[in-house]
């Protein structure tokens, strides 16, 4: 058992609770650290105390006492390395409850199928990452589940209103949207769902994939978001070493039609890799903001430079900027994600892209070091010319994730290239 009582926990920061919350070292062995519970299955001391495990794990009766002893079951449903990892999210996030997944795109399609009947409708905010864009338009159409699309952004709330309707059952937001950083109102947009939620049709839901933006700068569920959706694959996971997935509610009910999809289908991270996460949670607040205070830096030094043409990093708006009043109120942090224009088009950005040597040419972001990639030629190619056009992917765009090295290092290595480019 804890030494801290629920109330003294009450008080503490994530970063103090990220190193204990959910386990009990006298539980095992006295390991300060979690081991990694490597089983498919968990031994019941009686009969009755499997029949009880199950009629709670299909949510009748209460939960078994003390849930890292009891109530375990088999690893599809639970484990205590995925129920710590789960617990740890929540937590940074500020919500009642996480259900862990093997990967960002598990998380998002089962959470979307979870929620969604044929017939449904959704209002989504573009860019979005090109998975969800792509499982979206094929196969949830494929299923009668029909996408409008809207542009991310401070017009979003506006667009919007022109598709709600009878069989409206979500809005999905990626905020900032990648790869252009557009930030969306979740709070203006919870009450526009909100508005349109009727007893007869039921509510609509506010989905968020936070994976951009990431726990520490920013907590979706406290500007109305029910589900926050993420890819622990980038600043959770944090090392480009894992790939993994959570989705977050407050509804318990909604939580659980999540997760009892998610045992059906399979999609739980193994348990290897949800010690992995919880692992990196440990230091996740110190990597985001190391990241970001190197990404403002180099942003800085892009912005002057005269083989670029724009910049946009959330650190660099000002007051009158469009989003500078959305940024205030839905982010503590700008991130670490840099969207550069450079002068010229692909070629050029092709030539800056070849000669970074510390910076690594690598899709995916969020990591301890830094990546770059050209999303019109990689990670957005798959989006048709008009939506390209709609979403700023332009050929002269490089994409720039920083990472924790030292900043000074980064800006050599982003001169030099600028200057072969
Ligand atoms: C914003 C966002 N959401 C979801 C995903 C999908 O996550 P995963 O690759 O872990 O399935 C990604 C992957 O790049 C992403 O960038």
């Amino acid at each position: 058992m804890s030494k801290l009582s629920p109330e003294e926990s009450a008080h503490l920061h994530p970063e103090t609770l990220a190193l204990s919350l959910g386990f009990d070292p006298f539980l095992s062995e006295g390991a300060v650290k979690p081991p990694v519970f490597l089983t498919s299955t968990f031994a019941f001391k009686k009969s009755e105390d499997g029949k009880k495990f199950f009629a709670w794990m299909r949510g009748e009766g209460g939960a078994p006492t003390g849930k890292h002893q009891a109530g375990l079951i088999y690893s599809r449903f639970n484990n205590p390395n995925l129920e710590i990892f789960e617990d740890r999210m929540a937590m940074w996030e500020g919500m009642k409850g996480a259900c862990s997944f093997s990967s960002g795109m598990a998380a998002i399609s089962t959470a979307l199928l979870a929620t969604h009947v044929p017939g449904d409708e959704m209002i989504v905010c573009a860019p979005l990452y090109g998975g969800t864009e792509t499982f979206m338009r094929g196969f949830l159409t494929k299923f009668g589940i029909k996408s409008h699309f809207i542009h991310a952004g401070v017009t979003a709330v506006e667009e919007a209103k022109k598709f709600f309707g009878p069989a409206t059952r979500s809005i999905f937001i990626e905020t900032p949207a990648n790869p252009n950083n557009k930030l969306t109102d979740i709070e203006a947009m919870k009450q526009l769902a909100a508005a349109h939620s009727r007893p007869d049709s039921g509510a609509v839901l506010v989905m968020v994939d936070n994976t951009m933006a990431g726990p520490v700068f920013s907590q979706p569920a406290k500007h109305g978001a029910d589900v926050v959706l993420y890819s622990a694959t980038k600043f959770i996971g944090g090392h480009s070493d894992v790939v993994g997935g959570v989705a977050l509610a407050n509804d318990m009910k909604l939580l659980k039609a999540i997760t009892g999809l998610r045992n059906s289908l399979g999609g739980m991270p193994n348990p290897h890799t949800a010690w992995l996460l919880t692992r990196s949670l440990e230091t996740l607040k110190i990597r985001a903001e190391a990241a970001a205070t190197n990404a403002q830096k180099c942003a800085e030094f892009l912005a002057a430079h005269p083989k670029v043409r724009a910049v946009s990093f959330l650190g660099l708006l000002k007051p009158g900027d469009a989003e500078y009043a959305i940024y205030q109120k839905q982010q503590t942090g700008p991130g670490s994600l840099i969207s550069v224009f450079v002068k010229g088009g692909e070629a050029e950005a092709f030539r800056f892209l070849d000669a970074l040597k510390v910076i690594k040419l690598a899709v995916s972001l969020g990591s301890t070091e830094s990546l770059a990639q050209h999303p019109a030629a990689m990670t957005h190619s798959g989006l048709t010319p008009e939506a390209k056009k709609a979403s700023g992917v332009s050929d002269d765009l490089v994409r720039i994730s920083i990472g924790i090295e030292n900043a000074d290092d980064l800006i050599w290595d982003l001169r030099q290239a600028l200057e072969q480019m």
